[in-house]
């Protein structure tokens, strides 16, 4: 409430493009993802650094990701440039994944966005959501650790470093969960009516994410989540109130 009075503020100040910016709102006292990705930039010239001894230099290709860090800030989302026909043509279902290629940051960051991410200064989403509750929570999952990804700070924040990927094939898996509370109410019909709405709300995060991977040339699936684990359980910190409802393996496909 308060970022949004400012933010208003801030646009009766400095005009409405004040609170469009991607990610940092220049008025919030807080950054947060509150509009549409920018144009990728041309690329800066690298800063000379001072000269590392070698065995202290990371692996050409090591991310936060890969080198599982407890808490990783994710760059500001980038806009592709394929359009949503094209995306929606090229938008199916992969099975079979490349185990050596890891993702890169940028598309881990664009994808997170892309599928749950805030797009707007009030701090609603890139996917509707039923009375708004935003039900939907996404968990990353790598090899070297799992995450939560926290939307209003475009980051993930690791909770176990285990890796807990359902199916272990892609770099990355998704587990989608729904909370609702107040859906265990007397009222049988109404429990239905939850269980629908909990299949809408993530679904619709599970086409955004989707439409990203057809646009950026990554490989995904969806699959319902059936197993309830207590390593899962207990490495995402799940309430009995945190349904599991499907995951989403994501890599480049095995060609
Ligand atoms: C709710 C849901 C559950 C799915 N479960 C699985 C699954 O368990 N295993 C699988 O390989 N694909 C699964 N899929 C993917 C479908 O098989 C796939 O979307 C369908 O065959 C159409 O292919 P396409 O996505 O390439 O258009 C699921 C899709 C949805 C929407």
């Amino acid at each position: 409430m308060k970022r949004t009075l400012i933010c208003i503020a801030g646009m009766l100040l400095f005009g409405l493009s004040a609170c469009q910016k991607p990610c940092e709102c220049p008025v919030a006292d807080e950054p947060v993802a509150c509009g549409v990705p920018e144009q990728a930039a041309a690329p800066e010239a690298a800063a000379p650094e001072a000269a590392a001894p070698e065995a202290a230099k990371p692996a050409a290709d090591e991310t936060p990701i890969t080198a599982g860090a407890e808490e990783i800030v994710l760059p500001k989302p980038v806009a592709t440039d394929v359009t949503l026909t094209k995306a929606l043509e090229e938008r199916r279902s992969v099975r079979n994944y490349d185990a050596e290629k890891n993702l890169k940051l940028q598309d881990v960051s664009n994808l997170l966005w892309s599928a749950y991410g805030v797009n707007r200064p009030d701090g609603k989403r890139t996917a509707p959501s039923a009375r708004n509750m935003q039900s939907a929570t996404i968990y990353a999952l790598f090899e070297k650790g799992a995450y939560k990804y926290d939307h209003a700070a475009h980051k993930l924040i690791r909770l176990s470093e285990a890796d807990l990927r359902p199916l272990k094939v892609a770099p990355m898996e998704l587990l989608v969960t729904s909370n609702f509370t107040g859906d265990n109410a007397d009222d049988p019909a109404k429990a239905v009516d939850y269980a629908t709405i909990r299949g809408i709300d993530t679904g619709v995060v599970a086409q955004n994410v989707h439409l990203y991977c057809a646009a950026a040339g990554l490989a995904t699936v969806i699959r319902m989540q059936r197993t309830r684990d207590d390593a899962i359980v207990s490495g995402l910190q799940l309430t009995d109130n945190d349904h599991l409802i499907f995951n989403m393996a994501i890599g480049y496909e095995q060609k």
